[in-house]
């Protein structure tokens, strides 16, 4: 079965892995795209990944059966990853990469429940075989301060209280069971001047929902802890994120990790000892070109940052 995904980034992807990797880290195997193209250019290397998507690691599978005697694949989540690399005898690597959020075959497939524009179950578990909860579950059992948390926290959506409102009351006559229900209630309470041409108003709650089925920002949050100890000396971690509350994360941990000084500025020199852990590569996040974004609309809100380990061992 094909699956339906178009890898972002991926000239950039290959051009900021060290020269020479011979270990990889993918931690968002999706269809494989970017670790196919990492170990075109690396044949000797050995690639390790993961995504927490049982329906991803098979595709990732098939598509890199080329280089069966070189690839690790296991199913986990970032929140996994310890136990994994533990598993595979604890390998440093070159670099690491993760390409975060959905792929488009989980937004394409409607019985995912991701997508606004089909009809299917409320679903958006990344791992239903594994996660219990639904979005469904969320809409119909949270609380009105639960509920208006993740719409404003994770989706910065500015009508969060009228769309709340309108869950509760609709709730008590009948649960919300479906992705078109709640788009469809979404659109009728946001005004008809408030919806912009080209964009589903519902866009910003399923974000909101989908980042809390999923405990994205928290995911994200254990990977950044995980991930530097990981590197080889002189290895990159690259993360490719497409929204801002992900960007931003990812901005400052990188920017931490290069001058982690705690000291107030008006010391003459440094008594915290905190040690820089390398540097960051990307000064601003590296964006899709105007081609690219051309033949792949998904692109246009990708970011990528880049960040070198020091030549120093550290753990
Ligand atoms: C944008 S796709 C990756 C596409 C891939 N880079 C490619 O080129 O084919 C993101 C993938 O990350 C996975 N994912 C998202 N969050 C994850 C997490 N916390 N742990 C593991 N996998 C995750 C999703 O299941 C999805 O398959």
């Amino acid at each position: 079965m094909e699956f339906e995904h178009i890898s972002v980034l991926a000239d950039q992807v290959v051009d900021f892995a060290p020269q020479a990797s011979q270990s990889i880290l993918d931690c968002t195997l999706g269809g494989g795209g970017h670790s196919k193209r990492l170990l075109e250019k690396f044949p000797a290397a050995i690639l390790y990944g993961i995504d927490r998507d049982a329906k991803a690691l098979i595709a990732a599978t098939e598509s890199l059966k080329n280089y069966k005697e070189q690839i690790r694949l296991k199913q986990a989540s970032f929140s996994e990853l310890s136990e994994c690399l533990e598993y595979w005898g604890k390998p440093r690597f070159d670099y690491i990469l993760a390409d975060i959020g959905l792929s488009s075959e989980q937004l394409a497939r409607p019985e995912r429940g991701f997508s606004f524009m089909n009809e299917g179950p409320l679903d958006m578990r990344m791992d239903p075989d594994r996660q219990h909860l639904t979005a469904a579950d969320l809409v119909n059992t949270s609380s009105e301060h639960e509920l208006l948390k993740i719409l404003r926290d994770y989706g910065e959506e500015r009508f969060a209280r009228k769309i709340v409102s309108t869950i509760l009351v609709e709730r008590e006559n009948k649960p919300f069971e479906t992705t078109k229900e709640l788009a469809d209630m979404v659109s009728s309470v946001i005004p008809r001047r408030f919806q912009k041409p080209g964009f589903n108003p519902a866009t910003l709650t399923f974000q909101a929902l989908r980042i809390a089925v999923n405990d994205e920002l928290n995911e994200l949050g254990i990977l950044l802890k995980e991930a530097p100890s990981r590197l080889k000396p002189d290895g990159r971690l690259a993360i490719i994120s497409f929204h801002s509350l992900e960007d931003r994360m990812v901005k400052h941990q990188f920017r931490k990790w290069e001058n982690p000084c705690v000291c107030p500025t008006d010391l003459p020199y440094c008594i915290c000892g905190e040690k820089p852990l390398g540097r960051v590569i990307t000064r601003r996040p590296v964006n899709a070109t105007a081609k690219e974004t051309a033949e792949n609309p998904r692109s246009r809100s990708a970011h990528l940052r880049v960040f070198s380990s020091s030549q120093m061992p550290h753990d």
